[in-house]
């Protein structure tokens, strides 16, 4: 008859032993998640099985994302992103019903400081770029105009720079704005149309990319962020409905919803979007 090693049952499969030692504390929730993660990893292993020097060179990869991550560059968060998994968190943490607008990962460009601005501003605030109208309504469920929304706004220039990227090219809170919806739940400024952008690849997680040939370049998009008092708040992309790389995205960001027509059929940029708020649970419970 077996015996046990130890408590933790040292004589059981590896990745038995590993839940036994590690998943003793479920009401630790970073242990535990360890411990999921790590048998996860059990089984990839055991699935590629790869050479001492195929593991190695793995776990330098590992090392060389956190070492390229400093203040402002969060390497890791970009791995994540490029690997679908900041989508997911977003898909799993904002489940809504259908008609509701979807959540997509804020990435690294959004400032919470934006000035509010009067209805029908332009943020293009340098003169450079093809006009483009926005016209817009949050509503909620039932098509209910919601009154106060606040809406930002964030987008890349014409040559696919956000602001804080070229702090010495762009003044400071260009192409951004913060607008307050009227009555009717309307909100309506004006910008410029947008350029696609890559994500950085001079990183190692870049360098993923390359190695699995996948494009880099993210579609042409507006990004938003709408909170009203009493609803869930979104924050979410509208991508131009005429750019190539919408396939592509490698943010995976892009749902059929939230890709629309940035150009009319006279030619001239404009772009109409409603935005449909949840009410929060709390809200529902009342
Ligand atoms: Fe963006």
């Amino acid at each position: 008859m077996a015996v046990p090693f130890d408590a933790f049952g040292a004589s059981a499969p590896l990745a038995d032993q590993l839940a036994g030692r590690f998943g003793r504390r479920r009401d630790e929730a970073l242990p535990h998640a360890i411990s999921s993660f790590a048998i996860h990893l059990h089984a990839l292993v055991r699935e590629l099985q790869p050479s001492r020097d195929e593991w190695r060179s793995f776990m330098s990869l590992l090392r060389d994302i956190g070492d390229y991550s400093h203040d402002r560059r969060d390497e890791w968060m970009l791995a994540s992103d490029l690997l679908g998994i900041s989508a997911l968190v977003e898909d799993i943490n904002n489940r809504r019903p259908a008609g509701a607008t979807p959540n997509t990962p804020r990435g690294p460009f959004y400032r919470s400081d934006v000035p509010l601005l009067p209805l029908g501003s332009d943020i293009c605030l340098d003169g450079k770029g093809e006009p483009l109208y926005v016209r817009g309504q949050v509503v909620d469920l039932q098509g209910t105009p919601i009154t106060s929304a606040e809406v930002t706004t964030w987008q890349a220039n014409a040559l696919g720079f956000y602001e804080n990227q070229q702090p010495d090219d762009q003044p400071e809170f260009n192409l951004r704005g913060r607008f307050v919806t009227d009555k009717a739940g309307h909100f309506h400024y004006r910008t410029i149309r947008p350029s696609g952008y890559p994500v950085p690849l001079d990183g190692p997680a870049g360098e993923l990319l390359k190695r699995a040939g996948l494009p880099p370049r993210r579609p042409a998009h507006l990004q938003f962020h709408v909170a009203a008092a009493g609803f869930e708040t979104i924050t979410t992309h509208l991508f131009d409905a005429d750019d190539p790389h919408l396939a592509s995205d490698p943010l995976f960001a892009v749902k059929p919803e939230l890709v629309k027509p940035f150009r009319r059929g006279d030619g001239r940029h404009e772009l109409e979007c409603t935005f449909v708020m949840v009410r929060t649970p709390e809200e529902i419970s009342r």
